[in-house]
């Protein structure tokens, strides 16, 4: 099946900045806390709780930088067009998203060769990026259960006395971490499987051609043979 073009007005560059920045914090928050769990290197404790407090904070306001631009900063609602509106649209029910959830989930289930065309992100994707500031909140919020310096501050503690203790706590941050790795895998495979196109725009800002598409009309009108096409019409 031929895709859509892949243009850099659906992931502007500030995007891209924040999406390395959550990728590296993401990496260096594991480690760490693998460490932190399974103190299998020795020597390194000290370190490990140093670089995990600081990604935590800088992926704390990566993420509010994020939700703030979303507001602001314009990206194509769709592939295949150049043409942008605000970016938080594309987090939010879109008219090119509508009925598609069934058909996504038979995709998914191996019921359907082929997922629906629609908006920028189809309805599983969206309702798992709107969750993932959710629980990066959580995780972090038990975080600042754990952490010395905010653990005896009245909310924290609270929490900590309902789940009856730091051991709970630290059970329920540890659990959380595997939502997120089980998250990144899938989302590595899912953004991968149907070529290299969005990995080359997330993570170096490529442009890929592809089918064009109209928003206004919501349907495929032509197809952008990249530089072969712009030279034989030079
Ligand atoms: C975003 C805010 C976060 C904060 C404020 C935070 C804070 C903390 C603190 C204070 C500890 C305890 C360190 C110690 O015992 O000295 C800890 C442990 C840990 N953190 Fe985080 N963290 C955050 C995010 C994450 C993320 C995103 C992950 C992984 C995806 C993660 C994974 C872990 C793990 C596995 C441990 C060890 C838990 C244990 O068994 O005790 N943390 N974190
Ligand atoms: C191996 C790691 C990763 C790969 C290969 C990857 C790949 C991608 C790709 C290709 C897209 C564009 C999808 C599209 O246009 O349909 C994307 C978007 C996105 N990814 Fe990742 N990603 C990774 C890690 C992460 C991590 C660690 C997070 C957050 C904790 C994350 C959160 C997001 C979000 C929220 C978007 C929506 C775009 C945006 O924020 O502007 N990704 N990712």
């Amino acid at each position: 099946m031929a895709h859509l073009a892949h243009y850099r007005q659906a992931h502007p560059i500030t995007f891209v900045i924040t999406h390395w920045v959550n990728l590296i914090c993401m990496v260096m928050l594991v480690l760490t806390g693998f460490i932190i769990h399974y103190p299998f290197i020795p020597g390194v404790m000290g370190a490990a709780r140093g670089v995990h407090i600081c990604c935590a904070f800088v992926i704390l306001l990566n993420l509010i930088y994020r939700i703030v631009a979303a507001f602001f900063v314009k990206s194509a609602p769709t592939g295949g067009t150049r043409e942008v509106e605000k970016d938080i649209k594309s987090f939010l029910p879109q008219k090119d998203n509508r009925h598609q959830l069934g058909a996504w989930i038979k995709y998914y289930l191996f019921l359907k060769k082929d997922h629906p065309l629609g908006a920028k992100y189809g309805v599983p994707q969206k309702l798992t990026y709107d969750a993932i500031p959710l629980l990066l909140l959580c995780i972090a919020f038990t975080g600042f259960c754990l952490w010395v310096p905010t653990s005896n501050a009245p909310l924290f503690v609270g929490f900590t006395d309902l789940v009856g203790g730091i051991m709970n706590v630290r059970i329920i941050h540890y659990f959380l971490m595997w939502v997120f790795i089980i998250f990144i895998m899938l989302h590595a495979y899912l953004a991968s499987i149907e070529g290299l196109a969005p990995l080359r725009m997330m993570f170096r800002w490529k442009e890929h051609k592809g089918l064009v598409y109209s928003p206004e009309s919501h349907t495929i009108v032509g197809e952008d043979k990249g530089e072969e096409d712009n030279k034989e019409k030079s």
